[in-house]
């Protein structure tokens, strides 16, 4: 919190650091209303560029108390050095110094969960992206990278005693007390640094590597969690394995410790050898977590794990690229997420969120390049662009080189650039020079925000056999960058004949068709490819597996929509298709809704889901996905102006009739996929809850009895958490009023000792789109099992309700809006993170009616005016109002 104007910092400004730490020797003393940070640092000056007189040494620190400085054994006196907010600054006398800084701070009193704070009895330390400088005085930037050695000295009271590395002594000191000394051979940045101290239990494995290394496998967690572990532990191991034979990377320490901790501000943090969990992304059981929950935690797992090549051995030069490590890392994830489950599936997963929430993001007032040129709080550009957008961008590259071009590249990105701090220029020359290839353009996708249009149209001659795809792009203007230039975006896509096969393809000039599919690298504002050898029209099959994160469109007509959705050879692009028919059939009747004239619905839609409802061919997950429609979000996001209600009351309207009209076949198919079977957590039984939870939600929406009963006795006979919560959710959001109370008091009862359970409890009644949200949701908030401590319980009920209740957050009298805007008041001076966070949909204004937007504003201008607002919160309202 500070009084004066953030600054803004920017890329172009980047200089190399005047002074390299070599060795950092810490030691804490941990108390139960404080502790002492003992620092030795061995520093150096940087040669490079260096003048003749030795520059001041500038450390950064906050919220520290500064106990004693010395400089080569001297103890300074306060005229010695100077003090401000967020600096240290001493005057060295010689190339090659010795800084030892003593501070103390209070881990009890951080709420801001960044530094090192106390999360229940444990104490743990969260650093990245600028966290060390809360515990101690350093160059805290991620280009200054440090041997470290940690002493952490601990009551008895906390047996478990961790930091990154090897644990190398332990003893015992007077007074009960305990040490143990950690070593971490790699260098690392200080946003690597972690510590963990507490009364945990020990779930233990191993891994043998590639070249027969024998690694020990931890998973550290409090005592009552212990039967939670199994699943995350295995992901680990699958994960290990998968970068082996996928990236060829190895393993690097002897040890890989996993700590689960409750109140986190994210997901999971990649320390070096130590990565801290939120509990929500490690604890998994079938009773406790439902499938998704269970691919999260393999996700998470998998994606800390990566990060050790990708991100730590090498890591990022500046903040500005975070999106080298986090970007590749989400690919990285994602491909092995696919090699796990159904890869068409997690594709669509992917694609379907990317879409609804990244494209959001690239259209509004946040709006950045994947490699952004500045920021005035790093934390919020833990953005969905730079993970989500930065991933795909990644994958293009996958895409362009291919797989093996794509393995060159990384291999020499990784053997270039062990153990340096370096830029997204970097690992792009890494994959030109190992396929002698040139990314000059595509690297536009680093430097240029929104999201690109491109229009596709078609030319077919019949007299001369050919067939054109002609392509045009175009990106909107975002903020900071009205103009925008062409970028490379690879359109994979085959052509397909009457039957829905795959017809040989030949470009003009080609002596023969070569393959049936191709990936088209559209580089030109306006672009055509033309093939030959064609005797019938055929119908493309564009943009297959979202070969680019851009808005396509292609005159199809609504037949040729319904026949790609089912005869696609393509699945992610049969998925897609039926999105397209069934989104523009809504767009359509939400106009005729906003008329006030009576809706009906295209029976193609219909004959769509009656196909896949009857084929006991198709893959059940697969099923599920196309039963779905587009959500609410995703039709927030295509629209000019989003009209919240007719969006909900249209696309409620449809499912209902959709399941009037099908209820005859979906009520076999659900009693047969109903089969009482023993739990299973493999893909196939997943696959086939899925579809069942599908089916159960359409039934409800019929309000028959049967259904009702049918929902009831699954909530009451499930042997798993997938299908209660399924259940659960129907009954939430049903009018069967007594049966909805029953469920939610027995979910409570039954779970009131598990937090992520209670968390489910807390979000399934938040996000519920029947009237009297914010009533029900400021209920919520005083139940003794929330805490506006713990993130995840924020993101449960207030979160919960501001992104996935669009009905009730929306409420034209503007409550909802007000009401958020006091919890992040409430909120930033506790956890300013999590408040900026909550502050995305009042980011979002501009996708509203006028009266809707000023009273969006409103709230957000009177945020504005708070006094002693956090940089984070400063940041987004700011840019919003902008
Ligand atoms: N680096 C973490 C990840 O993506 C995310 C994170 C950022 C966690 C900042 C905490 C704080 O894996
Ligand atoms: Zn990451």
């Amino acid at each position: 919190m500070r009084t004066e104007q953030p600054k803004t910092i920017y890329l172009k400004d980047y200089q190399a650091p005047e002074y390299w730490i070599d060795e950092t020797h810490l030691t804490f003393e941990l108390f139960e209303d404080h502790a002492l940070v003992h620092s030795r640092l061995n520093m150096r000056r940087n040669e490079q560029g260096a003048g003749q007189s030795l520059p001041p040494l500038v450390l950064d620190g906050q919220l520290l108390e500064l106990v004693s400085v010395a400089l080569d054994e001297q103890l300074l006196q306060a005229g010695d050095y100077q003090l401000d907010e967020d600096t240290l600054t001493l005057q060295p006398a010689a190339a090659a110094f010795v800084v030892a800084v003593t501070t103390r701070i209070e881990p009890q009193h951080n709420t801001a969960l960044e530094g090192l704070y106390q999360s229940g009895k444990m104490f743990c330390t969260q650093c990245e992206a600028e966290g060390f400088r809360k515990i101690t005085y350093y160059l805290d930037r991620p280009d200054v990278m440090s041997r470290f050695t940690t002493t952490v000295i601990a009551s008895r009271d906390y047996p478990i005693l961790l930091s990154n590395g090897n644990p190398v002594a332990n003893g015992e000191e007077k007074g009960g007390r305990h040490w143990v000394t950690w070593e971490d051979p790699f260098p690392k940045p200080a946003y690597l640094f972690a510590l963990v101290a507490g009364d945990l239990c020990l779930i233990q494995d191993s891994f043998t590597t590639m070249s027969g290394r024998e690694i020990d496998l931890r998973i550290y967690v409090e005592p009552e969690n212990r039967e939670q572990c199994g699943h995350a532990m295995d992901s680990l191991k699958r994960s290990m394995r998968w970068d082996e034979e996928v990236y060829g990377r190895e393993y690097d320490l002897d040890i890989f410790m996993i700590v689960a901790v409750n109140d986190f501000n994210m997901g999971a943090m990649e320390n070096k050898g130590l990565n801290i969990f939120n509990s929500s992304c490690v604890l998994a059981h079938p009773d406790t977590a439902t499938d998704l929950a269970f691919q999260r935690v393999e996700a998470v797992v998998a994606h800390e794990y990566f990060h050790n090549w990708s991100g730590n051995r090498v890591t990022c030069r500046d903040w500005f690229q975070l999106s080298l490590k986090e970007g590749f890392t989400v690919f990285r994830d994602s491909q092995f997420s696919a090699d796990m489950n159904s890869p068409t599936v997690s594709r669509i997963e992917h694609v379907g969120f990317l879409r609804a929430n990244q494209f959001a993001e690239d259209a509004g007032p946040m709006a950045h390049p994947v490699r952004p040129d500045s920021f005035i709080e790093i934390s919020n550009f833990y953005t969905l662009t730079v993970y989500e957008k930065g991933a795909e961008v990644v994958r293009m590259l996958h895409t362009l080189l291919g797989e093996q071009g794509f393995r060159q590249g990384s291999d020499l990105y990784f053997e270039r650039h062990d153990g340096q701090a370096v830029t997204c220029d970097d690992f792009i020359k890494a994959m030109e020079d190992a396929n002698g290839a040139d990314l000059g353009q595509f690297k536009r996708w680093y430097s240029q925000a929104g999201t690109p249009r491109l229009a596709v149209e078609s030319r077919y001659d019949a007299a001369k056999g050919t067939f054109s795809l002609l392509f045009r792009q175009s990106c909107p203007p975002t903020p900071g960058q009205s103009e925008k230039l062409p970028q490379v975006i690879p359109v994979r896509m085959a052509l397909l004949d009457r039957e829905g096969k795959e017809l040989p393809l030949q470009f003009e000039g080609e002596a023969a068709p070569v393959g049936t599919e191709r990936v088209l690298a559209v580089a030109g504002a306006e672009q055509v490819f033309t093939f030959t050898g064609l005797t019938e029209e055929p119908l493309p099959s564009l943009l297959r597996g979202f070969s680019a994160p851009v808005k396509m469109s292609y005159p199809y007509s609504r037949d040729d929509r319904v026949f790609l959705a089912k005869n696609d050879p393509d699945g992610f692009n049969r998925w897609e298709a039926g999105q397209a028919l069934a989104l523009e059939m809504l767009q359509g009747m939400i106009g005729i809704h906003q008329a006030g004239r009576p809706l009906l619905l295209d029976q193609r839609l219909r004959d769509v889901f009656y196909a896949l409802l009857t084929d006991r061919e198709l893959d059940p997950a697969m099923v599920a996905e196309m039963l779905r429609l587009p959500s609410e979000a995703y039709m927030v996001e295509v629209s000019e102006v989003a009209d919240v209600d007719a969006i909900h009351q249209v696309r409620e309207w449809v499912r209902g009739e959709l399941a009037n009209t099908l209820a005859d076949v979906m009520w076999p198919l659900y009693r047969d996929l109903d089969d009482g079977a023993a739990y299973s957590p493999d893909a196939g039984s997943m696959a086939r809850r899925s579809l069942k939870n599908t089916l159960l939600s359409y039934l409800m929406l019929t309000g028959s009895q049967d259904a009702v009963d049918a929902c009831v006795r699954q909530y009451v006979e499930a042997n798993n958490m997938t299908d209660r919560q399924a259940a659960l959710v129907c009954l939430v959001n049903s009018d069967f009023e007594k049966q909805k109370q029953a469920a939610l008091a027995d979910f409570a009862e039954r779970w009131k000792d598990y937090p992520l359970v209670m968390d489910q409890w807390f979000s399934v009644q938040a996000a519920c789109a029947l009237p009297g949200g914010l009533v029900r949701v400021e209920k919520l908030l005083e139940h003794p099992a929330f805490s506006m401590r713990n993130p995840n319980k924020i993101r449960a009920v207030i979160g919960a309700f501001a992104n996935q209740n669009l009905v009730n957050f929306h409420a034209a009298d503007g409550a909802g809006y007000r009401f958020l805007a006091e919890r992040i008041l409430q909120l930033d001076p506790l956890n300013p993170q999590v408040a900026a966070r909550l502050l995305t949909p009042l980011t979002r204004w501009r996708k509203y009616d006028a009266a809707r937007q000023e009273l969006m504003k409103a709230e957000l201008a009177r945020i504005m005016a708070a006094s002693s607002l956090s940089p984070d919160v400063y940041e987004v309202v700011s840019k919003s109002l902008a």
